[in-house]
C-alpha cells in the first residue's frame, strides 16, 4: 500500500479497492480521493492509483484526462464556474463570466493571483432556473447579480462559507463505508449542517439590510 494518503484517506482507499471485483474499476472513486487530498490530480496521486489499482501510471492518467471534474494541474482553493449555456447566455452569463474574470484577475482556465481561485466557463449545470448560473466546487452558490457574487467571493475569502463549501476536490464529506450507503444519521447530521449555514447566511444578509 502506497505511503501517498493522509490516514483517513488510506483507510478510505483501501475500502473503495476492495468495493469492486477487480481492483481497476475503483479508479474514479480513488482519483477524487487524490484531488481531495492535493486540490488536483497529482502525479504522486496517480502512481498512488496505478499502485492500489494494478494498473500503470499512464492508464491512470489517460483516465483522469478524460473527465472535467479532474485537474492535472494545481487549481485554486475554490474553483468557480459560470455557465454560458442558452438559459444562462440569454440571462447575462457571459456578462457573468466577464465580471467574474474582472474580480477574480483572470480568464478562464487561470488562477487568481493569490492561487485561492480558478475560474472556469461552463457547460449547462443543470441550474437554468437559476441563471445565470453560477457553482463553487460544484456546490450551486446561486449568485445572479455582479454584486452578489462580489459579496460571495468576499465571503469565501474570509472562511464564512466553509461550511457549505469545503475546499477543492472535496467531493462529499459524508463518506459511504463497506457497503455504497452511508448511514441516515450522517445524511441527516450533513443535510443539518448545509442547512444551518445557509440560514445563517440568510440572516446575516437580512441584518446588513
Ligand atoms: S444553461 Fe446554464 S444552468 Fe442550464
Amino acid at each position: 500500500m502506497s505511503g501517498f494518503f493522509r490516514p483517513d484517506l488510506r483507510q478510505r482507499a483501501e475500502e473503495l479497492v476492495t468495493l469492486y471485483p477487480r481492483r481497476r474499476s475503483a479508479t474514479l472513486p480513488l482519483l477524487h480521493l487524490v484531488q481531495e487530498q492535493d486540490g488536483y490530480v497529482s502525479e504522486a496521486g496517480i502512481e498512488a492509483v496505478a499502485d492500489l489499482t494494478g494498473t500503470t501510471p499512464a492508464e491512470v492518467r489517460g483516465t483522469a484526462s478524460f473527465y472535467d471534474m479532474f485537474h492535472l494541474e494545481p487549481v485554486g482553493r475554490y474553483l468557480v464556474g459560470v455557465c454560458t449555456n442558452v438559459a444562462c447566455l440569454l440571462s447575462g452569463g457571459l456578462e457573468m463570466l466577464e465580471h467574474a474574470e474582472e474580480t477574480l484577475g483572470c480568464a478562464p482556465g487561470g488562477t487568481s493571483s493569490d492561487g485561492v481561485f480558478s475560474l472556469e466557463e461552463s457547460e449547462c449545470l443543470a441550474d437554468c432556473n437559476f441563471a445565470p448560473c453560477v457553482q463553487v466546487n460544484y456546490r450551486y452558490v446561486r449568485t445572479r447579480t455582479p454584486s452578489e457574487f462580489d459579496a460571495m467571493v468576499d465571503d469565501l475569502r474570509a472562511g464564512r462559507r466553509d461550511q457549505e463549501i469545503p475546499p477543492h476536490g472535496t467531493h462529499s464529506r459524508v463518506k459511504r463505508h463497506v457497503t455504497l450507503r452511508a448511514t441516515k444519521e450522517e445524511v441527516a447530521a450533513e443535510r443539518r449542517r448545509q442547512s444551518e449555514a445557509r440560514a445563517a447566511r440568510e440572516a446575516a444578509k437580512e441584518e446588513t439590510k
